[in-house]
Parts: C-alpha cells; sequence; structure tokens
C-alpha cells in the first residue's frame, strides 16, 4: 500500500494522543477505500489520561488546528479521553464533522450479565461516561487504569514481553469493554485471561465516520494512501505497517 498522502480523495483525519487511534485507522483504511487518511498524534505528551480536563482541551484544540488547515471531508477523534472530555467544544469550533468514540457500555449490556470497564482515569470521572453509564451501565464494574495506556505506548515494540497488570481485575465478568484505544493493543492477552468477549468500539465509529464525511456512495478501486503527521510520526507509522493486514 502506498503510505503517501497525494490529495487525490476527500481527506478524513484521525486524531489520538499517540498510537492507540492506529486501530481505528486499520479499520477506517478497510471500511472507507473513498477516502484518503491523515493521522495526527502527540506521541510525546501521552498520557493524556492522567491530564486535568482544561489541558486535555487545549491540546486537543491545538491538533485540530492543525488538521482544520488540511480542510478534511470529516475528522475522528480516535481516543476515548478527548472524545469524553470536549468533542462538543471540537465540534462548536470547527465546522467539519467529528466523530468520536465512547466505550462500548452498550454494547456489553445488551450481551448481559457483569461487565469490566477499562478506562483511563480523565474518561472514568468525565460526565459524559458517567451519563453513558446512567444508562447502560447498572452491571458495570469500572477499573481505572493510571498507567497502562502510557505503558502500550512505550513497550508497543515488546510488548510479547507486556504484563498488563491493571487490566486483570479479580473477578466473573461476561465481557469487558475497552475504554481507551491505546488498550485495543493488547486485546488478546485480556481476552484470553478473562475468556470472555472484549468490546473496543472501532467497527461502529469506523461506520459512523463513513457516514458523517459523506463519501461513502462515492465508487472507487484504488487503495486510501494514509499519510502520518505530527508526534513521532516514524513510530506511528511502523506501527501501522505492522498491524495492518
Ligand atoms: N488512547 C486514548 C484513549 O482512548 C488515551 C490514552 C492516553 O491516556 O493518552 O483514551
Amino acid at each position: 500500500m502506498d503510505m503517501q498522502f497525494n490529495g487525490a480523495k476527500p481527506l478524513i483525519a484521525l486524531f489520538d494522543s499517540g498510537i492507540g487511534g492506529l486501530n481505528l485507522l486499520k479499520v477506517c483504511v478497510k471500511k472507507i477505500p473513498q477516502a484518503d487518511f491523515c493521522y495526527v498524534a502527540d506521541n510525546f505528551n501521552v498520557p493524556y489520561g492522567n491530564l486535568p480536563a482544561g489541558e486535555i482541551k487545549r491540546l486537543a484544540f491545538a491538533a485540530f488546528d492543525k488538521i482544520a488547515k488540511l480542510n478534511p471531508a470529516a475528522a475522528a477523534v480516535a481516543c476515548n479521553t478527548v472524545t469524553a472530555e470536549c468533542i462538543k467544544d471540537l465540534r462548536a469550533r470547527y465546522s467539519f464533522p467529528i466523530a468520536g468514540v465512547q466505550p462500548a457500555v452498550k454494547q456489553a449490556a445488551d450481551l448481559g450479565g457483569r461487565f469490566l470497564v477499562l478506562t483511563t482515569v480523565a474518561t472514568a470521572h468525565s460526565p459524559s461516561f458517567k451519563s453513558l453509564l446512567y444508562r447502560y451501565g447498572k452491571n458495570a464494574v469500572v477499573k481505572e487504569c493510571p498507567s497502562l495506556a502510557a505503558g502500550i505506548e512505550k513497550n508497543i515494540f515488546d510488548l510479547q514481553n507486556f504484563f498488563p497488570a491493571e487490566a486483570f481485575v479479580k473477578g466473573e465478568f461476561s465481557s469487558v469493554v475497552l475504554g481507551c484505544t491505546h488498550y485495543i493493543f493488547v486485546a488478546d492477552k485480556i481476552k484470553n485471561y478473562y475468556g470472555v468477549p472484549v468490546f473496543d468500539g472501532m467497527v461502529g465509529t469506523a461506520d459512523h465516520l463513513g457516514e458523517i464525511s459523506g463519501i461513502f456512495d462515492h465508487q472507487t478501486n484504488s487503495h486510501p494512501n494514509v499519510s502520518f503527521i505530527s508526534g513521532d510520526f516514524d513510530k506511528n507509522r511502523t506501527i501501522f505497517e505492522n498491524i495492518y493486514q
């Protein structure tokens, strides 16, 4: 796949604090071939999940000011933490449509039983997550993970030796919700440990992004081009090339 962006198709931009959003990019590249993609990250400030809301918003605005200059057809906040803290502010500030990611609590509730939700500290304390829990989280056990995203970001090239202890909460659960896009990189370890379905919400978000970008009806035979700007773009590109098959 050609990884250079040449501006030939409508552009969709994805933003995350670091590598987590690459998991959404992977799904989007397969589901929305009508677009080219640009990945914007802020790896040097990871984790956002331990920052105060005002600081998360400031960093997200800085990233979206860059995205706005690219004149995208749509953008996605590929980060539960930023979505939880400021998706409404981002939508109010920019004229292009913006999709967000939220923990797949409803999917877990629909499956039934007591379920575990792993999130960053900021997400767990955000009003939007509390409202989601109020609606669908009667049987949810929420576990804040203050160092898991940073641990994954740091150990991404040696994950086979990385033990995600924070994710291994004692208890009987019928499913586990990954409420941070970074956690998707250890989804297999979590699934093996609990032996239950693990939800990450990526497919639903990609579908929503395709809808709001207004280009699902375009015809194309070619692969999307993908560019990486901002943050540690060499790292992001390398990881994306590894996970994209
Ligand atoms: N990947 C981000 C999320 O989905 C957060 C990681 C961080 O704490 O920066 O919440």
